[in-house]
């Protein structure tokens, strides 16, 4: 509601008590009241059951934690760092990847990867509330150039889905 964004402030002069001026004052935008954040794909399968199994048995993103961890002894921490912003969900983002150990939830990249963070669609149930139609953008952070060997955009925007 428009009125929410102001607030009326009044200067009055002490020494001309009958003389104030009253100013309306927008207020500073106020932060969400959460991020966004994310949930991991397993927290999506009570509604999508067929999308969940389908990914879960045929996408490799679905076990991309394990990319690293069969390389991981030849890799430095800061080297291991750089792998998890596209082997997992989120990572350096609000409620996203930090460890194996304190987010599990998040390790592989998930069905939030293409569809964005769901806390708020999981409770909602809303299309409003998630990406439902990702596209090629979606997919350029993690699918650059040099990655692109299994992967042809346009014949396979469901590719690595469900
Ligand atoms: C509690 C049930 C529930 C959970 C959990 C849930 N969804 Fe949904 N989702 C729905 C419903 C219901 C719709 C259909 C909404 C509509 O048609 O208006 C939907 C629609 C969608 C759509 C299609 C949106 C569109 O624009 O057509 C996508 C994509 C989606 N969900 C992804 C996810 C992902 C990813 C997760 C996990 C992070 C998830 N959902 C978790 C209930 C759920
Ligand atoms: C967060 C990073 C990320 C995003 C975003 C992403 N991918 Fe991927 N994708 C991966 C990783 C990592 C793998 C390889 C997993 C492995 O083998 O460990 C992969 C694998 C694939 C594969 C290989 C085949 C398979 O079975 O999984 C295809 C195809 C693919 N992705 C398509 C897409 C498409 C299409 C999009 C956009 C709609 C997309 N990806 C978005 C990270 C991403
Ligand atoms: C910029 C995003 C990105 C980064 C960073 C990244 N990967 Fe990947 N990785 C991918 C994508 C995309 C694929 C799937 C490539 C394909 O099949 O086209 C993949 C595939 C793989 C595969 C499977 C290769 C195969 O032949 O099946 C392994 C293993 C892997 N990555 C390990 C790593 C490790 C270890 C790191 C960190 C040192 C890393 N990746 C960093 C995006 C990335
Ligand atoms: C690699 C990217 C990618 C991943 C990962 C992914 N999806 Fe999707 N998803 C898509 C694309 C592309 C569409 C088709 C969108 C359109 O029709 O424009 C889609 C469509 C959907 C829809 C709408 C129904 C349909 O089939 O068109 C639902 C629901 C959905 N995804 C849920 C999920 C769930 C749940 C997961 C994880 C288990 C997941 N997705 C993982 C790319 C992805």
């Amino acid at each position: 509601m428009i009125l929410r964004k102001y607030y009326v402030t009044c200067l009055s002069f002490g020494f001309l008590a009958a003389v104030s001026i009253c100013l309306p004052v927008q207020l500073p935008a106020a932060p969400p009241a959460q991020p966004i954040n994310y949930v991991g794909s397993q927290a999506c399968q009570q509604c999508h059951e067929k999308e969940y199994r389908a990914f879960t048995s045929h996408a490799k993103k679905s076990s991309s934690y394990q990319s690293i961890v069969r390389l991981r002894k030849e890799l430095t921490e800061e080297e291991i760092r750089g792998c998890y912003v596209c082997h997992t969900t989120g990572y350096g983002k609000p409620g996203g990847f930090v460890s194996e150990q304190s987010t599990p939830h998040l390790k592989n990249a998930g069905c939030e990867v293409c569809h964005g963070p769901g806390a708020v669609h999981v409770t909602s149930q809303a299309s409003a509330d998630i990406n439902g139609h990702p596209t090629e953008q979606d997919c350029e952070a993690c699918h650059i150039s040099e990655r692109v060997r299994a992967f042809r955009y346009k014949p396979l925007i469901r590719g690595g889905a469900h």
